[in-house]
């Protein structure tokens, strides 16, 4: 079974967020599909940010913080540091990766969400209230532009979750500066597991080596990428999904999958992996393969079952993680 992701304090609080948002499952799911449409739309044309309504703010909670908060779920194990005691979230949205962040870090004591949208902003601080999980972290909440937001104050990890994919390359690039700026120690990037997202990803990768980023994941080597034309680096993650969330989608499946890409970049030198699985392992009866990129490009490893120690190792080995037996 499919275990819940989010706190049972805060599905309680976007059902009753739902529930007295002054709009019917039909308008709400309605301004999901328009948000779902424009999202689709940022992979061919202008990109185009934030929220057209109030009820399209709403439905991007219900529709998306649980996938996107798996997400950053996903990402946040891969980051190497002992500690993290501050985050900025930028582009923070009802605050997902925050969320994420305090509850893989509870020594982390003070985390800084900043959202362009002035409605979401003040709905993140309403739902954060009364999670018993994150009662013994701050929180603050700051309505800006990423672009011209002041910021004077430095944190331990800077995450853009799902954020940079709405912006043009020009600010892509301003906002990660910025970023870098302010992670002391290092900056996340999650992003839709798209080929759109993964090819904006390498530019920022590029930028963030040209910074002196060390980059600890997913990459096992700061060399091009060497997937081919129409591949894309991606993972997935599997999310139960809360009624509300099966609700405004219209859908009885209790589970999905979001893909994502991810980098993590960081101030100084880590061990990091020697090769990294970078598609779902191929469980057959004797043997498993898998698709790795290592520090000597892609390969294919195939384990019998014969290579005991190995094979055991393969069988519990998933997309995404590292393999060091290589
Ligand atoms: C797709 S949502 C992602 C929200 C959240 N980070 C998550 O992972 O669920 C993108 C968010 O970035 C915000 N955003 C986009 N451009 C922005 C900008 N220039 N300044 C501030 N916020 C921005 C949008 O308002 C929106 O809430």
């Amino acid at each position: 079974m499919e275990k819940p992701l989010l706190p049972f304090s805060l599905q309680s609080r976007i059902q009753s967020l739902l529930d007295t948002a002054g709009a019917s499952t039909v308008s709400l799911r309605t301004a999901r599909e328009q948000l779902t449409q424009r999202y689709r739309m940022l992979q061919e044309k202008e990109p185009q940010s934030g929220f057209f309504s109030p009820h399209e703010a709403v439905a991007y909670i219900a529709a998306r913080l649980p996938a996107t908060f798996a997400a950053a779920k996903a990402v946040l194990p891969h980051v190497p540091l002992e500690s993290v005691t501050s985050v900025l979230d930028l582009g923070a949205g009802p605050g997902t990766a925050a969320l994420a962040a305090a509850l893989h870090w509870p020594e982390c004591k003070r985390l800084h969400l900043i959202e362009g949208d002035a409605f979401m902003s003040e709905v993140s601080q309403h739902l954060f209230k009364g999670v018993p999980e994150i009662a013994h972290q701050t929180f603050s909440f700051q309505h800006a532009n990423l672009l011209t937001a002041p910021r004077d104050m430095t944190y331990d990890l800077v995450i853009l979750s799902y954020v940079l994919n709405e912006l043009s390359a020009e600010d892509q690039a301003k906002v990660l500066k910025k970023a870098w700026d302010h992670g002391e120690k290092g900056v996340v990037i999650v992003m839709p597991g798209t080929p759109t997202g993964y090819r904006q990803l390498m530019g920022l990768r590029d930028q963030l080596t040209g910074m002196g980023a060390f980059i600890a994941a997913p990459c096992p080597h700061h060399d091009a990428c060497p997937l081919k034309a129409g591949d894309w680096c991606h993972f997935s993650t599997r999310l139960s999904r809360p009624s509300f969330h099966r609700e405004i989608k219209g859908v009885s499946l209790p589970y999905e999958d979001e893909k994502f890409s991810f980098l993590v970049a960081l101030r100084t030198p880590t061990p990091r992996a020697s090769a990294r699985v970078i598609r779902k392992p191929l469980q057959r009866s004797g043997h498993v393969t898998l698709d790795l990129c290592a520090k000597a490009g892609l390969t294919r490893q195939t384990i019998s079952k014969r290579d005991k120690g190995r094979y055991k190792a393969a069988t519990k080995v998933g997309w995404g993680d590292s393999w060091e037996n290589t």
